[in-house]
């Protein structure tokens, strides 16, 4: 298949690309800068120049595709609520974009878009107040006849590349001199490495089921005082309780995700499209990926 993909260069989609490459589909990826450009060509991918702040400029790269895997995201969590919005409305213009051609489109979102506090399901939905679940209003598309699924990630997606919140708790931790915890620490966050991610968001679009929402979770909850307790023996710092009143100070744009207790399960997804996470679990990643070599975890 000729298959476009938006934040090809980024942790999640690179690995997409390698993968989608691997199966011998043919790539076009969203490039907004030269940088990423070069990165793209320089793996055989066929480069759409655009941004996805300009819908516009996105879908004007889907002449010829068979399939669209979306991955790309603002990351600045000072507008998130403004980036989900930003990302809903990119989707529907891709969707309006595809209607009647029967491409199949895979979005992304959140494992923690679903009520927390016990094992998530692909059954559950997005809750609205939660601002992702805008990511999720796509698949009203699936019941006007065009193939679209979602690819539910969980909080820590982990592999050589990481600069998402566990390079973050690495940085934190050494800066403090403490890998803190909230509690007792038995908030639970699902994990997957971002090869088996990819593995799955490749199943998702060759399978082209529409209306359907896959967790790409392999550790369904994993206690936030184990991570803690691995960082602080990996960088040689104690690993410590904080109050929550203590952790807001400490833990700054990382206090809205620490105290997330949201374990989720992908029985489904793996019933489904017959995928089996094959990478090391997060902690023993942690310890034998090179998270705790230098400052920052090193890139590809
Ligand atoms: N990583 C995780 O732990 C995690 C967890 C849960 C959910 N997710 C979700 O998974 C998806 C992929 O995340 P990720 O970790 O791969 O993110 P990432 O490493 O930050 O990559 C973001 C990608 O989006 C592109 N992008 C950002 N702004 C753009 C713009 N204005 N125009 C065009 N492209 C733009 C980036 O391009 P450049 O290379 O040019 O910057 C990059 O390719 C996102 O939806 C994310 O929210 C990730």
């Amino acid at each position: 298949m000729r298959i476009f993909i938006t934040g090809a260069t980024g942790f999640v989609g690179a690995a997409v690309v390698g993968e989608l490459l691997g199966r011998g589909h043919q790539v076009r990826g969203l490039a907004r800068s030269d940088q990423s450009a070069a990165a793209l060509l320089a793996r055989g991918v066929e480069v759409h120049r655009g941004n996805i702040g300009e819908p516009a400029s996105v879908v004007d790269g889907l002449g010829g595709i068979d399939a669209v895997v979306h991955t790309a995201f603002d990351h600045d969590f000072s507008r998130y609520e403004e980036n989900c919005r930003s990302d809903e409305r990119l989707l529907e213009t891709i969707a309006n974009t595809l209607e009647g051609s029967n491409t199949p489109l895979v979005a992304t979102s959140a494992t923690t878009v679903t009520t927390v506090g016990h094992p998530a399901t692909e059954e559950e939905d997005a809750r609205p107040e939660n601002p992702r679940s805008a990511s999720e209003k796509i698949l009203r598309h699936a019941t006007r006849g065009l193939p679209v699924s979602i690819v539910r990630l969980p909080p820590s997606v982990y592999g050589r590349g990481d600069k998402a919140f566990i390079p973050a708790l690495i940085a934190l931790a050494r800066h403090t001199g403490v890998s803190a915890y909230v509690g007792d620490g038995d908030n639970r966050w699902p994990a997957v490495h971002r090869d088996d991610a990819a593995r799955l968001f490749c199943d998702a679009v060759e399978q082209a089921r529409s209306g359907v929402r896959y967790h790409a979770v392999q550790d369904e909850g994993i206690a936030f005082r184990a991570i803690a307790d691995t960082i602080g023996a990996g960088i040689g710092v104690p690993a410590r309780s904080l109050t929550e009143e203590r952790a807001i100070a400490h833990f700054g744009w990382l206090g809205r995700f620490v105290t997330i207790d949201a374990p989720a399960s992908s029985a489904k997804s793996r019933a489904l499209t017959g995928w089996i996470p094959r990478e090391n679990c997060l902690l023993e990643t942690l310890e034998t990926d090179g998270y705790f070599v230098g400052l920052e975890h090193g890139g590809e």
